[in-house]
C-alpha cells in the first residue's frame, strides 16, 4: 500500500470501527498539530504532473495531492465529512465545494467566509452534504491562477440507489495553456484574455491527460460525469453514433432527455449522462468538441474492445434519479433582482463603479477592471452586498447579458431553478448552479434564499471574475 492508498482508505478505518487499532501504524503527518480527525487530506502543493506524453517534459502545475484533477472525494448525502486541507504552496488558499448547499463558514471563500490558509498550515472542512450528485472541489483565492494551475478535483455524492450501470466514469475537462516546453504560461493577468473570452487553453485533457481514447465493450451501459473544471473553455459535445441521456445537470437529476444537440456544458458546469455502447466490437467513434463551430476538435475516441457483445439493456424509460429535497421558490410573492452583465471588448459599458468611484471604461481597462455586474466593478471578497434578502423568501435574478462573450455565472450555497432562458429551451425547469449566457441572452431564474450568510456569485469564466464581474448575495 502506497502512502497516497492509506490516506484515502483512513475514511474506511474509521468507519469499520478498527480505525482505533490500526491509527498508531498510520503515518505521522495524518496528525499534523491542530488537525482532529478527518476522513480525507487534501494537500496543495508544488508539482510535476506528466500531461503531454515523452518527450515533453512533466508540467510543473499546482495541485492536490500531487495530481490534477485532485483525489475523488466519494460522499455520502447526510453523512458529515471532514476534509483538512493543508497548504503547501507559496500563496495562500482556501478550498471551495462547488455546488454542496452547505453551511457557509465552509464554503471557502476568502475573507468572505474563512481567513484563507496561510503557507505551512492546516484547515480541516466540515460540512454534510445534502445533494446527491456530481460536484467538485477547487481552490478559491486568486482562483484563476491556482485553478488554471491545476487545483481542483471531482466530488461524487452517492445516491442511495444508484441507476444500474455497468461502469460510473467521470470525466473532468480541462484545457490548459502552455508554451513548447509543455510548462504553463503564466500570463493570468493577459488584458486580451481578461477583456475577451477569459483564458482559452491550447491542451485539452479528460482526467489531467491528453485524451487517447475510452475502450468500451459492445452492450455496456455508461454513466458518464463531466465536469467543466477549465477557466473559460465551453465544450460542446457530440457522441458520434450514439445517443446520450441526461440524467442530471449540475448534480441536480432532471427528468432524462436527449439533448436536441451537442452537451454543452459551460465552465464550472456539470452534466451526468447515460450513455449505451450501442456498436460493435472492433469499431471506434470519435467524440468531438463542435463549440467553435469553425473548428471542431477531436475530443476523444470511443473504442470497442474484440470481445463479446454484453447481453441487452432493457431498453428505455429510465425513470431518472431519486430527486434532491431543494426547496420549491414561491412565484407568489419574490424578491425580482435584475442582473444586468457589461463590459469587456466589443460592449458597450462607458463606465462603471469601482470602490465607490465612477471611472471610465479605458481607465477600468488599464486597472485589469473591466467587467461589471449592474455597473459595479469588485475588486475582491469584501465588497457590500448587492443585495440583501430575508431567509426564507424566493429571489428571481433576472439576467440580461449586455456584452459580446458569454457568462457562466454561479451562486453559491443555492441551486436555482431555470425559468426561462432566451436561447436554451432545454434548460428551463432545470435545477444548476451556474447558468450559461451567450452574448446578449437573458434569463430569469429562482430559488429560495434558505442558506443563511454572505455568498458569492459570480461568471465562472475566472479572468472575468478577477477583473471584477463579483458580487456578494446576504441571506440574513
Ligand atoms: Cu466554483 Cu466561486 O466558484
Ligand atoms: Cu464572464
Amino acid at each position: 500500500m502506497t502512502k497516497q492508498d492509506r490516506l484515502y482508505a483512513r475514511r474506511n478505518f474509521l468507519k469499520s470501527g478498527t480505525a482505533a487499532a490500526l491509527l498508531p501504524w498510520l503515518p505521522g503527518s495524518l496528525f499534523a498539530a491542530g488537525d482532529d480527525e478527518f476522513d480525507y487530506q487534501l494537500t496543495a502543493s508544488v508539482s510535476g504532473i506528466r500531461l503531454a506524453d515523452e518527450p515533453f517534459p512533466e508540467t510543473k502545475t499546482w495541485s492536490f495531492n500531487r495530481q490534477s484533477p485532485g483525489p475523488l472525494l466519494r460522499l455520502r448525502r447526510g453523512e458529515t465529512v471532514r476534509v483538512a486541507v493543508k497548504n503547501e504552496l507559496p500563496q495562500e488558499l482556501t478550498v471551495h465545494w462547488h455546488g454542496l448547499r452547505i453551511t457557509n463558514a465552509m464554503d471557502g471563500v476568502p475573507i468572505l467566509t474563512q481567513p484563507p490558509i496561510t503557507p505551512g498550515d492546516t484547515f480541516v472542512y466540515r460540512y454534510t452534504p445534502p445533494d446527491a450528485g456530481t460536484f467538485w472541489y477547487h481552490s478559491h483565492v486568486n482562483t484563476a491562477e491556482q485553478v488554471g494551475r491545476g487545483l481542483y478535483g471531482p466530488i461524487i455524492v452517492e445516491e442511495p440507489e444508484a441507476p444500474p450501470v455497468d461502469r460510473d466514469l467521470v470525466w473532468v475537462l480541462d484545457d490548459w495553456k502552455l508554451d513548447q516546453r509543455a510548462q504553463i504560461v503564466a500570463d493570468f493577468d493577459n488584458r486580451r484574455d481578461l477583456a475577451r473570452a477569459g483564458r482559452l487553453g491550447n491542451t485539452v485533457t479528460i482526467n489531467g491527460r491528453i485524451p487517447q481514447s475510452l475502450s468500451v465493450r459492445a452492450g455496456e451501459r455508461l454513466r458518464l460525469r463531466l465536469i467543466n473544471a477549465a477557466n473559460a473553455r465551453i465544450f460542446a459535445l457530440r457522441f458520434r453514433g450514439h445517443r446520450t441521456l441526461v440524467i442530471a445537470r449540475d448534480g441536480q437529476p432532471v427528468d432524462p432527455y436527449e439533448p436536441g444537440g451537442p452537451v454543452v456544458i459551460g465552465p464550472a458546469q456539470r452534466f451526468d449522462l447515460i450513455f449505451d455502447m450501442t456498436g460493435e466490437p472492433g469499431q471506434r467513434y470519435s467524440v468531438i468538441d463542435v463549440n467553435y463551430p469553425q473548428s471542431p476538435s477531436r475530443l476523444t475516441d470511443i473504442e470497442y474492445l474484440q470481445q463479446a457483445r454484453l447481453p441487452d439493456k432493457p431498453a428505455g424509460d429510465y425513470p431518472g434519479l431519486p430527486r434532491n429535497n431543494i426547496p420549491q421558490p414561491d412565484l407568489r410573492d419574490p424578491l425580482v433582482q435584475p442582473i444586468v452583465l457589461a463590459g469587456g471588448d466589443l460592449g458597450q459599458l462607458t463606465h462603471a463603479q469601482l470602490g465607490g468611484q465612477r471611472l471610465e471604461m479605458t481607465r477600468l481597462y488599464l486597472l485589469g477592471k473591466m467587467w461589471a455586474i449592474n455597473d459595479i466593478v469588485n475588486t475582491g471578497y469584501s465588497d457590500t452586498p448587492l443585495f440583501a434578502v430575508e431567509r426564507g423568501k424566493t429571489v428571481i435574478l433576472e439576467f440580461r447579458n449586455h456584452s459580446a462573450w458569454p457568462h457562466p455565472m454561479h451562486l453559491h450555497g443555492h441551486h436555482f431553478q431555470v425559468l426561462e432562458h432566451s436561447r436554451d429551451r432545454e434548460v428551463t425547469g432545470k435545477w444548476l448552479d451556474t447558468v450559461l449566457l451567450g452574448p446578449e441572452e437573458s434569463a430569469r431564474v429562482a430559488f429560495v434564499a434558505d442558506n443563511p450568510g454572505d455568498w458569492l456569485f459570480h461568471c465562472h469564466i475566472l479572468g472575468h471574475a478577477r477583473a471584477g464581474m463579483m458580487a456578494v448575495i446576504r441571506v440574513s
